[in-house]
């Protein structure tokens, strides 16, 4: 555990350099402190902050469009981060996280996570196959069936796959409260290594059987939407942070939001999107210090309610 004392001179730093405009990408504290959390399949440990895609990596693979999330992606990767989730049906945003790793040099430090949304045997493993050019490597740490498309086809390819050795971990997502029971009517017929769902302040339903679901049967998780696509953080814009944040060690809103979802133990990776190094470096510290306990969880619903 990171001391009291580490965590002050860590932050301190991480805040001082972030408010630098000249150094973005510079913006990253002592990566070692930056807290992790087992795989329960393997035992591997991952980063708790990730980072998300969607829309954000969308974008033409021009110097122009780039350059601004190469500083994203430098943050990410010297904070002691890995996790990156992304999708064949992000438009560019595999081909675009493939370049960023490449120019970067930073293409062994990340843990690529990428999905199938296709119906077929056949269409799921030209995806896959795709998603291996779009990234630009040999094999993905994880593949997931996106929101549950044609399911029990795409996980009998995926376990394929990782007996080839092609995909280390298999999953499923869904991104909607609605979809928690088919989420978890596929666990219990499907033995997969993670599972992603949306979590957030706004969306709790996966704290009743979700969450304790997957703490009980030994599945990863990864916790899309935690600011309700940046939703949550208009609730709460110009409003000073109270006070009892310190208590957390979170300095800004959106700290706190990730800090909370991280406080259930059953959260294994959280993946905010951001196109913007200095959220990336700011999410990053949700990843340090304490984290809120029963009474400050409230506290923290309260003050987005
Ligand atoms: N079905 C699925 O499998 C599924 C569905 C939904 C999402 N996901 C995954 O989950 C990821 C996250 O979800 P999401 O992209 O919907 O939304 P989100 O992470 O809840 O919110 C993203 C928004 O928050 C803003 N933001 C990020 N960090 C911030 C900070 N520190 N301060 C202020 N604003 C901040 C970003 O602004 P900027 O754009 O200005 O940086 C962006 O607009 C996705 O990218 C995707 O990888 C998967």
């Amino acid at each position: 555990m990171p001391s009291r004392r580490h965590f002050i001179q860590g932050s301190t730093a991480l805040l001082t350099l972030a408010a630098a405009p000249w150094l973005p990408s510079l913006a990253f504290a002592d990566p070692s402190m930056l807290l992790k959390r087992a795989i329960p399949s393997s035992g591997e440990l991952l980063p708790v902050i990730g980072l998300g895609t969607s829309r954000t990596f969308n974008v033409s693979l021009s110097e122009d469009s780039l350059k601004p999330l190469d500083a994203v992606m430098r943050t990410f990767i010297n904070g002691g981060a890995r996790l990156i989730d992304t999708a064949p049906s992000y438009g560019a945003a595999e081909a675009v996280t493939g370049a960023l790793l490449k120019r970067t040099n930073t293409q062994g430090k990340a843990f690529l996570a990428s999905k199938i949304s296709a119906t077929g045997r056949e269409r799921g493993m030209a995806q896959v196959e795709a998603s291996l050019r779009a990234l630009q490597t040999d094999t993905l740490d994880l593949v997931q069936v996106h929101n549950l498309q044609d399911t029990r086809t795409q996980l009998a390819l995926l376990r394929e796959l990782k007996a080839r050795g092609l995909v280390r971990y298999i999953g499923i997502t869904h991104y909607l409260e609605s979809a928690h029971d088919d989420l978890l009517d596929a666990l219990a017929k499907e033995p997969v290594d993670f599972v992603q769902l949306n979590y957030s302040v706004g969306e709790r339903n996966a704290e009743k059987r979700l969450l304790p679901y997957c703490a009980d049967h030994g599945i990863a998780t990864l916790i899309n939407r935690p600011f309700q696509r940046g939703q949550l953080l208009n609730r709460v814009k110009g409003q000073p942070l109270p006070s009892w944040a310190m208590e957390t060690d979170a300095t800004t809103w959106a700290q706190l939001l990730l800090k909370f979802i991280l406080a259930n133990p059953a959260a294994t990776v959280v993946i905010p999107a951001t196109s913007n190094p200095r959220y990336m470096a700011d999410n990053l510290k949700a990843g340090i210090g304490r984290l809120p306990d029963a009474a400050l969880r409230q506290k923290i619903v309260a003050a987005f309610s």
